[in-house]
């Protein structure tokens, strides 16, 4: 039973189309669906509405610890204790205005100009971006949806140099949508740390996992890869606040702690997390378990259905993600450039997506589009009924 609707009508389309951007509604000409940056089209849940309003009414909105509210803290140490097992103290918790800058942090306190820091291809451009804005080198190792461990691992060795200093990681997987097992993580884990790599998990996936399978955190695994890894974690996907500009990071390791947050700058106050971004997590982890289970069995259902829409087009090969809201299609057989095969959906079909460039996902992506479905169903079906006849018409002139 669910207790939140996800349907046509909980779609604020006017809103949107005045507030959302990023690729999305208020940067596309009149009557384009957007299925491009992965941003749910849903209301932020009424305990989220409820504890803003309130706390805005009170009228104090003062400083606040440059680490986090203590409330925040210990709300995600909470959630992270009970819903994935993490030894996770609110010490241990720093607040950032989003995952995004949460990365930049970390690139900024743990890599030196000429550093280089191993990545996966492809990935979401966020990794590769913030570990060259600080001056150092994103050194890509090739991942399908089926490498193992012992392959990522000989990918790994094989760019491994003396300038190598981190092991960056995005679980569950944007764009392949693959969720990794704890005996993958454990092997990859151990590995780095035997070359004495830090590692960073991005892991602001992690609340949108499809059953059966499961997320682990990579800090939970053992009290050794907790001290050489920081997570980062977020509430953009999750919870939909990503106008709100706020994440986290989690370090086990409390000295390594204090170093990246020396580096963030926000204990002199240059840099911080806005109170009411940090009041509006504070309720989503105290109230919106409901919210977010119902959002997770709307997706699975929206999941299921891209992938059955996707299977009719020729010669395209997708594979259901296990984990995000974002589906990754091999487009290849309809064209060879993606960016030119997203240019004519847009225009013939008034539907926008992501195209595989290497600028956005780094190499392996070519070939592929990016489609989010975090909208509702009537909108995912529209979507595919005006990309269906533009799609079929490709094919039959690839022939
Ligand atoms: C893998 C990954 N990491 C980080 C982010 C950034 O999230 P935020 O909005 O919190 O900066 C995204 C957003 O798309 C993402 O997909």
């Amino acid at each position: 039973m669910s207790d939140y609707s996800f349907s046509d009508d909980s779609v604020p389309l006017e809103l949107l189309r005045r507030r959302a951007f990023n690729m999305r509604w208020a940067q596309q000409p009149a009557g384009v669906i957007p299925l491009t940056a992965a941003d749910p089209d849903f209301m932020v849940c009424p305990p989220i509405q409820d504890a803003l309003v309130r706390y805005v009414r009170d009228g104090v909105l003062s400083y606040v610890p440059p680490e986090g509210l203590p409330e925040f803290r210990e709300a995600v140490a909470e959630w992270m204790r009970s819903t994935r097992q993490m030894d996770c103290l609110p010490e241990h918790v720093f607040a950032t205005d989003s995952a995004a800058s949460g990365m930049a942090v970390i690139a900024r306190a743990c890599l030196k100009p000429g550093d280089e820091a191993l990545i996966p291809g492809p990935v979401d451009f966020l990794l590769h971006h913030t570990i060259e804005a600080a001056g150092a080198r994103a050194v890509r190792v090739s991942v399908t949806r089926s490498t193992t461990a012992e392959q990522f691992i000989a990918g790994m060795e094989a760019k491994l140099t003396p300038r190598t200093r981190m092991l960056w990681l995005c679980n569950p997987h944007n764009p392949l949508g693959v969720v990794y097992s704890r005996d993958w993580l454990k092997t990859v884990a151990e590995w780095a740390i035997s070359k004495g790599l830090k590692i960073l998990s991005d892991e602001i996936w992690s609340d949108i996992v499809y059953t059966p399978h499961q997320h682990v955190a990579l800090a939970s695994i053992s009290p050794e890869i907790a001290r050489n890894t920081v997570t980062v974690y977020g509430f953009s996907k999750n919870f939909a606040l990503a106008g709100l500009r706020i994440g986290c990071l989690i370090c086990g390791d409390l000295l390594w702690k204090k170093e990246i947050v020396a580096a963030s700058d926000a204990e002199s106050t240059v840099y911080g997390v806005s109170v009411l971004s940090q009041v509006a997590v504070i309720a989503a982890l105290r109230d919106g378990r409901t919210w977010l289970a119902d959002f997770i069995r709307h997706l699975q259902s929206q999941r299921d259905y891209a992938v059955q829409r996707l299977s009719q087009w020729p010669g395209v090969k997708v594979e259901p993600p296990q984990g995000t809201y974002v589906i990754f299609p091999n487009t290849q057989a309809l064209d060879a450039d993606s960016e030119r095969l997203c240019a004519r959906l847009r225009e013939e079909a008034k539907v926008a997506l992501v195209p595989g460039l290497p600028r956005w996902f780094g190499e392996g992506s070519s070939g592929h589009l990016r489609i989010c479905f975090a909208t509702s169903r009537g909108i995912l079906k529209e979507a595919f009924d005006r990309l269906d006849p533009v799609v079929k018409a490709r094919a039959v002139n690839q022939r």
